[in-house]
């Protein structure tokens, strides 16, 4: 189901107590999330049992792991399963953020496996995709992200490609304060879209959540998230302000 969806990444940042303030007052400041719109809070893992306890009575509010393993159980020291998720009513996981690609070496296909066993436990995947700045450059960003769709995502049957959120974050735009134009946003996104019609056909593609990430704030959000195929966004710095993630929210289609 194609929702619009305001996802907070609060990557590793907050103490337990910043955390809890957080999301007390993110909750008492937004006003009820429509049908067709979803709020999504990616906490670090030592908070994600907290953070589903204040959600629990809240409607279309959920909460995201920020990464998990490829591998059901075993040893795996200091690894999250899906299965640990599941056993805690974690509902999405955030799959190939570019800091897990770039800092921990995650390729495409690695990424496929943790795709696939997040959709075994029920877990619905936001993956991620986006192209480094020397690439947009050379103008080879559709073409990137296009490999990144195919290598991790097509071996999915429709069903399954349907369960799958995606979020398009160039990576020159994240924590740089330098946002993609809602014209590059759009083009991007709807060069997504047309891959997934191209794979899946149309009426599939309609129904994906494409999300855009990278220096999405108050001040910037209505107008990136009010582009036909874009359907919301993936926040990181912004998330971490109540009154700016609410207005976040507010800026929904
Ligand atoms: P910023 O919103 O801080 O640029 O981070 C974007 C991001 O990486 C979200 O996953």
């Amino acid at each position: 189901m194609r929702y619009q969806i305001a996802a907070a990444n609060w990557k590793m940042n907050l103490s337990w107590d910043e955390a809890d303030n957080l999301l007390t007052e993110v909750l008492s400041l937004t006003a009820s999330v429509k049908e067709s719109q979803r709020v999504v809070f990616a906490v670090p893992a030592p908070y994600l049992d907290m953070a589903v306890g204040h959600i629990a009575d809240k409607f279309h509010m959920h909460v995201a792991a920020q990464n998990c393993h490829s591998k059901k159980s075993g040893a795996f020291t200091g690894e999250i399963s899906v299965q640990m998720l599941n056993s805690v009513e974690v509902e999405y996981v955030i799959i190939g953020h570019s800091e897990r690609r770039e800092y921990f070496n995650e390729s495409n296909q690695f990424l496929a496996e943790k795709i696939d066993i997040a959709l075994e436990y029920g877990i619905k995947p936001i993956f991620c995709c986006g192209e480094a700045l020397p690439i947009r450059e050379s103008g080879g960003q559709n073409e990137f992200v296009s490999t990144q769709l195919q290598e991790s995502l097509y071996h999915l049957s429709a069903e399954q490609v349907k369960q799958v959120v995606i979020a398009y974050e160039p990576i020159w735009a994240i924590g740089t304060g330098k946002t993609a134009s809602s014209e590059q946003a759009q083009e991007m996104h709807a060069h997504i879209r047309s891959e997934l019609a191209g794979k899946y056909g149309r009426e599939i593609a309609d129904q994906i959540s494409i999300l855009y990430g990278g220096s999405v704030k108050a001040s910037n959000a209505k107008e990136i998230f009010h582009q036909p195929d874009v359907d919301g966004g993936l926040v990181g710095g912004a998330s971490l302000v109540a009154e700016e993630f609410v207005a976040i929210i507010n800026a929904l289609k």
